[in-house]
């Protein structure tokens, strides 16, 4: 199918939680292999995949020594090798995650730079001198404390917009975009349908190196400082688009554009650059009717200008969990699966995070436990990413639940049991089978997929829209805070509660096929 990405659902597996092959308590990728036939299952589309590269695991693997190989904890390329042409076999794409904003402080390239200072590598990152006594200049990272860091034998300052592990590529130097050439040419050699781009927005800085004038702290997906999004990176993507458009098969590139303003965003995903970006205005919008609309009008009325699909994103691996953000227990849950039906009715692409289809909660994780350099950096003022990367409970038995035969690297809850892809299976009411019916209508039924987009009138606190194509229109209510609403006249495909029929209480969502 030709740009198939403009309307996928595609499931984002984070590596070390997903499943583990090998009894270590890490996930793996021959974890995620045997585990395939169960995406298969659910209906999505494809899968990306979280950094996988031989790693010290400052940020759990984003932080990379060697873009081009596997990380033994992991497994092997050729483990790889055969997760992919069996995701293919399944009818599974496959995106990688791609991190070219900084690598790991132990890459050869950092290694070289600081050995010797008179190294070509060296100008692979940013090194500048120091500015009274101090860094170069007044930016922050995004995990906490200065975004720069002195190497005391030269005397001199490299920037990190994450840990200080994790060193920032100058991407102004020709060395830098020739060396990420060749290694997405290895991985679409090797046949993967694409790449997320982590943090997108960000590889070229400001070379004034001017001071930002923001405001120091900032939330962990707002829209960031001045000094990154560079009118550069626009070109850089179209060489990449090329790139990509060299091989067979519609390869794609999603970016993760930390940006809230859609306009802003619009331009990473014109015809000649991304195919799409992260749209993460949902992750920030409360349980609102009025704002969940404006926000999704805004993003549809922006992409819509140049002509990319808008895609939607309730959670990832860095931010809390969805249930916990609308406010935990039953009722998070309940918005949690009104919220899933709103997206997968939308046009465009839907990324899911694995748990997300089993209405996963945010974990306690101890501090003792703790292991996301957020949490260590703040001074324990932000407790971290720990809390929505437990792993996965397959089976209903702990400590492991399937996910692993030894200890599991985060300790999963006792009451996951309940959770569990087990317990759920065959259970009609349960979140998992809410998503694979949907998943199975999305797919069957053309005008849910590719139809046209209208809003629908409604009482306020209600969200209401039709997908149409030919001569089949499918309408989908979310009836967030208001009283109890009829739904149109047709067949109920999917409800969020399995009690729902002519009418829809607070806080639950539903598809119906209307009769024409
Ligand atoms: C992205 C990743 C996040 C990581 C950061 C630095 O935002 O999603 O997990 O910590 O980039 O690579």
């Amino acid at each position: 199918m030709a740009e198939w990405w403009r309307n996928a659902v595609l499931y984002e597996i984070y590596v070390r939680s997903f499943a583990d092959g090998n009894g270590d308590g890490l996930g793996d990728l021959p974890g995620v292999r045997a585990r395939l036939p169960y995406l298969r299952d659910l209906g999505v589309d494809g899968i990306w995949l979280t950094p996988f590269y031989p790693s010290p695991d400052a940020d759990h693997g984003y932080d990379v020594t060697d873009y081009v190989d596997v990380d033994p904890r992991f497994g092997t390329l050729e483990d790889f090798d055969a997760l992919l042409a069996d995701a293919h076999d399944l009818g599974l794409r496959v995106l990688i995650d791609i991190v070219p904003n900084h690598t790991s402080d132990q890459h050869p390239w950092f290694r070289n730079a600081l050995a010797d200072p008179s190294s070509r590598d060296r100008a692979r990152y940013l090194f500048r001198p120091g500015r009274d006594g101090g860094p170069p200049n007044n930016w922050t990272s995004a995990f906490g404390g200065s975004a720069w860091e002195l190497d005391e034998a030269s005397g001199e300052y490299f920037l990190h917009m994450f840990a200080p592990e994790q060193p920032d590529l100058d991407w102004h130097n020709p060395d830098v975009e020739e060396s990420f050439a060749e290694i997405l040419r290895f991985w679409l050699d090797r046949g993967v349908d694409g790449f997320r781009i982590d943090v997108a927005q960000a590889l070229y800085k400001d070379n004034t190196l001017a001071d930002t004038h923001e405001p120091e702290r900032r939330t962990w997906h707002a829209d960031w400082v001045t000094h990154v999004n560079q009118p550069d990176l626009l070109p850089l993507y179209a060489r990449w688009r090329r790139l990509a458009g060299e091989y067979e098969g519609d390869r794609m590139f999603v970016g993760e554009i930390v940006l809230l303003d859609q306009d802003a965003v619009a331009q990473y995903v014109t015809p000649e650059r991304l195919q799409l970006a992260f749209n993460f205005t949902l992750l920030h919008s409360e349980w609102d009717a009025e704002a969940m609309r404006a926000t999704i009008e805004a993003t549809r009325v922006a992409l819509e200008a140049v002509g990319a699909p808008p895609t939607w994103v309730l959670e990832n691996h860095d931010v809390v969990r969805l249930p916990t953000r609308y406010g935990g227990g039953a009722e998070g849950v309940r918005r949690a699966r009104a919220a899933a039906l709103l997206v997968l009715a939308l046009p465009g692409t839907v990324f899911v995070y694995e748990g997300q289809e089993l209405g996963l909660e945010e974990v306690y994780v101890p501090e003792e436990l703790r292991q996301d350099p957020i949490f260590f950096r703040t001074n324990g003022t932000r407790p971290g990413r720990d809390g929505c990367r437990v792993p996965i409970p397959w089976e209903s038995d702990p400590p492991g639940f399937g996910f692993t035969d030894g200890t599991p690297w985060l300790r999963i809850p006792d009451d996951w049991t309940e959770k569990s892809v087990a317990r759920q299976t065959g259970d009609r009411a349960s979140t998992l089978e809410q998503y694979r019916a949907a998943l199975a209508a999305r797919r069957s039924i053309p005008a849910l997929r590719s139809g046209s987009f209208a809003w629908l009138d409604v009482a306020p606190g209600v969200l209401a829209f039709e997908r149409r194509e030919g001569d089949e229109a499918v309408a989908c209510v979310v009836n967030v805070d208001a009283d109890p609403v009829a739904l149109p006249d047709g067949e109920l495909l999917v409800a969020s509660d399995p009690e729902v029929s002519g009418t829809l209480p607070r806080a639950a969502a539903a598809w119906v096929r209307l009769r024409m």
